[in-house]
């Protein structure tokens, strides 16, 4: 089946839904933002920032790049002195802006560390490596590219693995509260007259996590119809095995989301999915695939109990205002370089940690692995 008028992408997804019935909506999510050459994060570079549908942090400017690399740089120091070599790993490195931030600030503030850098990129898709190696390459960075676990095997890694907006990019599970039948079901994706629209599908149990929550009896019948709640199991998943693959040192993650999920948030009866287009929120998820983001709150307790039950330790969960406030401090404590109070530099350190932009909304994760204490 070929319906013209529709894009490329969308016709994937009609096929799909033809050949073997509605989808679940985490597959219509995978494809929608995965989908080799057609999804939203394979067709170009410049999907964030100014130009693209959303912001992140490193829009706002280089220093989100400088702080960490900073950062790194005297968590590195403690690898080096405990000796042996070390690797400093990104994952989610889109179109490798933070990646030419961070190198940046070694290059030109600790070229000994620079020197010794053995910077690695996690990218599953050839076609964003290839942004990557492009944008790296014009500054005349080198690193390395692994594509998957298989790349990074179980305690395969001792440095730093870390991320940015990473896990509310992966693809999301979507309950709903059938208020009849007083039971989840699981949102899907079908195609009705030349549209896609919702169904309602037998729940997938997914055993990682992958579940609806458990409702209390007496709240069972207050839950309106369709209530919706998501659960990324991919997300577990992944730190588990970055979890796996660090042998010392540290996994961290910065991203946007909840200390402690609740469960059944009556403030969002439509969970927290949402798609983004042109620097717009929109309601409309099934819109236009491929032409907006698609992003879901991440579980930081989620995370953390994965990351604890694989054996590491937690050295802080906290917003993204305070953790960069207390670089901050160390930036001024230890008088580091390539860091100035212009006016420039004063209002990306505002929008990075001021609660009502961008400072209460992120959150980061820091776990670490043997030998870290
Ligand atoms: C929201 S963007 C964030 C980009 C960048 N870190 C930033 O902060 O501007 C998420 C990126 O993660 C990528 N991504 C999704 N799944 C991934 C995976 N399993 N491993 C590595 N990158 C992935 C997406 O393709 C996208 O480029």
């Amino acid at each position: 089946m070929l319906l013209p008028d529709v894009s490329a992408l969308a016709n994937v997804i009609f096929k799909e839904i033809d050949k073997a019935g509605p989808m679940p909506f985490v597959r219509f999510m995978e494809l929608a933002l995965y989908c080799p050459d057609l999804g939203f994060y394979e067709r170009f570079p410049h999907r964030i920032g100014r130009r693209g549908d959303f912001y992140t942090s490193v829009s706002v400017g280089p220093l989100l790049g400088r702080m960490l690399a900073f950062r790194f740089s005297r968590w590195l120091g403690e690898l080096e002195s405990a000796g042996g070599r070390w690797q400093l790993v990104e994952a989610g490195a889109h179109d490798g802006q933070l990646a030419v931030d961070i190198l940046t600030w070694f290059k030109e503030h600790a070229p000994a560390t620079f020197d010794r850098l053995d910077y690695l990129i996690l990218e599953p898709s050839g076609r964003r490596e290839s942004w990557q190696r492009a944008k790296l390459g014009e500054l005349g960075f080198g690193g390395r590219w692994i594509r998957s676990w298989s790349d990074l095997p179980a305690g395969s890694l001792r440095g730093i693995l870390f991320s940015n907006e990473l896990l509310d990019a992966f693809p999301a599970r979507r309950y709903g509260w059938d208020a009849q039948a007083r039971k989840w079901f699981e949102y899907g994706v079908d195609l009705r007259k030349g549209q896609l629209v919702w169904c309602r599908l037998p729940p997938t149990v997914d055993g990682e996590a992958g579940s609806p929550p458990e409702v209390p009896g007496p709240i069972q019948s207050m839950l309106p119809d369709g209530f919706a709640v998501e659960s990324v199991p991919e997300a577990r998943r992944w730190w588990r095995q970055a979890a796996a693959a660090l042998s010392g040192g540290y996994l961290m993650t910065i991203d946007y989301g909840f200390d402690r999920a609740a469960a059944l948030d009556p403030t969002r009866p439509q969970g927290t999915l949402r798609a983004y287009r042109q620097h717009r929120m929109l309601s409309d998820l099934l819109a236009d695939p491929g032409e907006q983001d698609l992003t879901a709150h991440v579980d930081f307790a989620a995370l953390r109990e994965v990351g604890e039950a694989s054996g590491l330790r937690t050295e802080t969960l906290v917003t993204q205002g305070r953790f960069l406030t207390g670089v901050m401090e160390q930036v001024v404590r230890f008088h580091a370089p390539g860091f100035d109070w212009s006016r420039a530099a004063r209002s990306q350190i505002q929008t990075l940690t001021h609660p009502e932009h961008l400072g209460d909304r992120f959150k980061v994760l820091i776990q670490f692995g043997a030998g870290m204490a």
